[in-house]
């Protein structure tokens, strides 16, 4: 019937109706010219703009069709500084822009953009190919790659350490499939990498929000970055350590607020705790068996018909009452919150998002509408700043009752069909600007994180909130922290949460974790175990299963396994001290909490690839055991002298050893002339540390220093001063060992009345000097088997 019509010569019809791709290459440079602070190229096929945001920070914009946009996305939220660059002209042919740390040589025919460091090497090359865009819109830009380069960061990724020779996508993405070295994407997009060329580094922030893609595997000498439309738009760090490369990114797109103590305590979750009665009974539970935690974690269940910004009345009948006694118990409840709205006519919140505007449509007018928990669902669209501020106020709900932390889940957003998200044709209102859910998708969650944390921070009068997020974009550690998403009870899934997490905390992500015990499938006593251990370590420590999985909490598997998990958590809470000032330190420089080793050795070949050992901070080795059965593994230690931990011995760096490890045992190792503060085993943070100890692993020689932090460790009230800050610096030689300990603000008095320092490793005798007084042996307890000296430190040296 339809040959009797038009459609006969409808031009799909053609026997090659796939559209062939063509690439056009940026082509020759027709012009040049400074604007203000903006260089402005004009090409044969495009236009570019280039400026500097900081003399070690350069930004580069490519558009094929008209002057470049210079709004950059969510993600950054710094101006440019006031650089001076100098523009040179050699012969008729090279532009060079030049600043104290960074060169940037434009090459004419066709225009190719060299980047060099301060002492003119090249840090990226562009030869054959450099920026382009194909006949579909996207875009593409391809460097060189030099034998010698490593990548790291891009966020959230399966796999090893190390990137060089894998594809990475970004588009967020709900996976219950297990998570295997090929799944790609997962759920955040962290479009950054940092390379590492023999030792010195530099970092690269692709700040399009569309599905972008980093091919570091089609070429041996070449990597691109892609994506399937907007602007091809980057900025380059200079680092030139891989710190430094962190620093200067996350100068961009910001640091991670300090987080509340008691979000880093230990944390139980369960898909689901299904009724009031199995919340206290947990919570009894661990007080009774005096296994400490700070938070328990209430997922869909809790709510009427999986509706957010409600309670089942029959299950839940109090929950005012129920978060208050876990509060004076010292536990917080952190309820978990999706996104999609049931789509229910009786329904305040669909109501209010309705009639309010709230939600996401099509741009013909009509709700977007698909399916989640509840059902159907509508989504709201927050890219406008007023959907934001009603959702933020919406979590009044919450607060009235008490509830100071948030989990944010199904926020790619994770939609049951087979796109498994949302219509990419819908459209997102951005307070004018539209954009369809194809270019928003993978901001929609860090968009809820903004609107979340924004509302709570308003709501908790002065107190910090807590969230935690599955989904998310490069700047989402200025809201929340990040869990990987479904893992499995697998070994390998142990295993592989090492790597993860190691590259989100060099992607500005401090804060992040894996479920710890695995989600999916079910755990066992001995894969518990040797989790706990190593979860005792990694920055966010909660454990979380699924609905099917049998039970995983500390006691599930019997009392041998529970006498070693409590051991950890107890072990976590003596370290939580330590924790909090790489937390304070994380939020100042955007360095990580949970580090790869090359990060602070990044000369050293052997730990290119190191996946499965990490640091905490810049001299604490942690090695757990990955494999079942297994009491020894190999370790590797950076130059240098290492202790272990459990029994103070000595061990020489440089090499890798074999370390005998049983299942009580997690392998810990700290640098000689480290020091670190522990405090005691608590029930929960809420109760006050009365007494801190400072460790010092004597060196024979050198100067080690340790800064101090505390304050109330849940308000905001540091960011006004109200914070203690000490520096301890040691000077060490063979026979003595001068403190020095400076008071850098004492606004805030720490609650602890005693404080004790202990010195390892003397095992000859030694002069003490505490600021210049020396202390005489009836001041010192002096362990002759440890071969420890404790001092009592009070007021007249502090
Ligand atoms: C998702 C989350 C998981 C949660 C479940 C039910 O699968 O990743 O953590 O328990 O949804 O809310």
């Amino acid at each position: 019937m339809l040959n009797d019509s038009s459609f006969a010569i409808h031009p799909n019809l053609e026997k090659d109706k796939e559209k062939e791709i063509i690439f056009y290459d940026i082509g020759a440079l027709l012009s040049f010219e400074q604007k203000g602070n903006v260089f402005h190229i004009l090409c044969e096929n495009g236009f570019v703009c280039i400026l500097f945001y900081r003399n070690d920070i350069v930004r580069i914009v490519m558009n094929q069709n008209a002057e470049p946009s210079l709004v950059s996305s969510i993600a950054c939220i710094k101006q440019p500084e006031h650089v001076d660059v100098q523009v040179k002209k050699i012969g008729k042919e090279t532009i060079i822009l030049n600043t104290p740390k960074l060169i940037v040589e434009l090459h004419p025919s066709p225009l190719r953009v060299q980047i060099k460091d301060q002492n003119g090497s090249i840090i990226l090359a562009e030869t054959k190919l450099g920026m382009g865009y194909t006949n579909t819109n996207h875009v593409y830009c391809f460097k060189q790659m030099d034998e010698d380069d490593h990548f790291y960061g891009f966020g959230e990724k399966t796999g090893f350490l190390e990137k060089r020779g894998e594809k990475l996508t970004m588009w967020n993405s709900d996976v219950f499939a297990p998570h295997n070295p090929e799944t790609d994407p997962l759920y955040q997009s962290i479009p950054y990498f940092m390379t590492v060329r023999k030792g010195k580094a530099h970092g690269l922030f692709f700040d399009n929000t569309w599905k972008t893609t980093f091919d570091l595997k089609s070429y041996e000498d070449c990597y691109s970055f892609s994506a399937e439309g907007g602007q091809l738009d980057y900025y380059v760090f200079a680092g030139p350590t891989p710190k430094d490369v962190i620093e200067q990114y996350t100068d961009l797109t910001g640091r991670m607020p300090l987080p509340p103590k008691w979000a880093l305590g230990y944390h139980q979750s369960k898909y689901s705790y299904k009724s009031e009665q199995e919340v206290r009974e947990l919570a009894d539970t661990f007080i009774e068996k005096q296994i400490p935690i700070d938070a328990i974690y209430l997922d869909i269940h809790y709510m009427d018909g999986y509706r957010v910004f409600t309670f089942d009345k029959a299950n839940f009948p109090n929950p005012e009452k129920l978060i208050a006694d876990l509060k004076k118990a010292g536990i917080h409840t952190v309820p978990i919150v999706d996104p999609g709205v049931k789509k229910d006519p009786e329904y305040h919140i669909y109501r209010e998002g309705v009639l309010g505007d709230y939600f996401c449509k099509y741009l013909e007018g009509n709700i977007y509408i698909d399916e989640v928990w509840p059902g159907l669902c509508a989504f709201p669209d927050f890219s406008k700043t007023k959907t934001q501020q009603w959702w933020g106020e919406k979590h009044a709900f919450y607060t009235n009752l008490g509830i100071e932390g948030i989990w944010n889940d199904m926020n790619e957003p994770a939609v049951f069909n087979e796109t498994k998200t949302m219509d990419v044709d819908v459209i997102h209102e951005n307070d004018g600007e539209l954009k369809t859910h194809k270019e928003f998708h993978n901001v929609y969650g860090l968009f809820m994180e903004k609107a979340t944390y924004e509302g709570l921070k308003k709501l908790l009068n002065g107190k910090r909130p807590f969230l935690l997020t599955r989904a998310g974009f490069s700047g989402i550690q200025r809201y929340a922290a990040v869990w990987t998403g479904d893992n499995r009870s697998f070994w390998e899934h142990l295993e592989m949460a090492l790597p993860m997490c190691m590259n989100l905390g060099i992607s500005g992500v401090p804060f992040c974790g894996a479920d710890v015990g695995g989600f999916a499938h079910d755990a066992n006593g001995q894969l518990l175990v040797r989790w706990m251990q190593a979860g005792s370590f990694i920055p966010f420590f909660r454990n979380h299963n699924n609905l099917q999985s049998i039970r995983q909490e500390p006691w599930a598997f019997g009392e041998k396994y529970e006498k070693m998990i409590k051991k950890y958590i107890e072990l976590r809470y003596q370290w939580l001290h330590h924790f909090y000032t790489l937390f304070k330190e994380a939020s100042q420089t955007g360095f990580p909490v949970m580090r790869p080793l090359f990060l602070e050795y990044p000369h050293d070949p052997n730990v290119t690839n190191l996946s499965d050992q990490f640091l905490v901070g810049d001299n604490v080795l942690i090695a757990p055991i990955l494999r079942p059965d297994t009491k020894c593994r190999t370790v590797y230690l950076p130059e240098g002298e290492w202790i272990n931990y459990w029994t103070d011995e000595k061990l020489l760096g440089g090499k890798f050893i074999i370390v005998e490890a049983d299942l009580s045992t997690l392998p810990i190792f700290i640098k000689r002339g480290t020091m670190i503060a522990q405090g005691s085993v608590k029930q929960s943070t809420k109760i006050p540390e009365t007494k801190l100890e400072i460790h010092l692993y004597r060196n024979d020689q050198g100067v080690s220093t340790y800064r101090l932090y505390d304050d109330d460790g849940e308000t905001f009230a540091y960011e006004n001063g109200d914070y203690f800050l000490k520096t301890l610096t040691c000077h060490q030689s063979e026979r003595s060992i001068h403190f020095t300990i400076t008071n850098e603000n004492e606004t805030y008095k720490p609650s602890w009345k005693e404080w004790n320092l202990v010195i390892h490793l003397v095992d000859k005798p030694v002069s003490l000097y505490i600021n210049d007084k020396k202390i005489g042996q009836e001041n010192m307890s002096v362990d002759l088997a440890k071969k420890t000296i404790t001092v009592t430190l009070n007021e007249s040296f502090a």
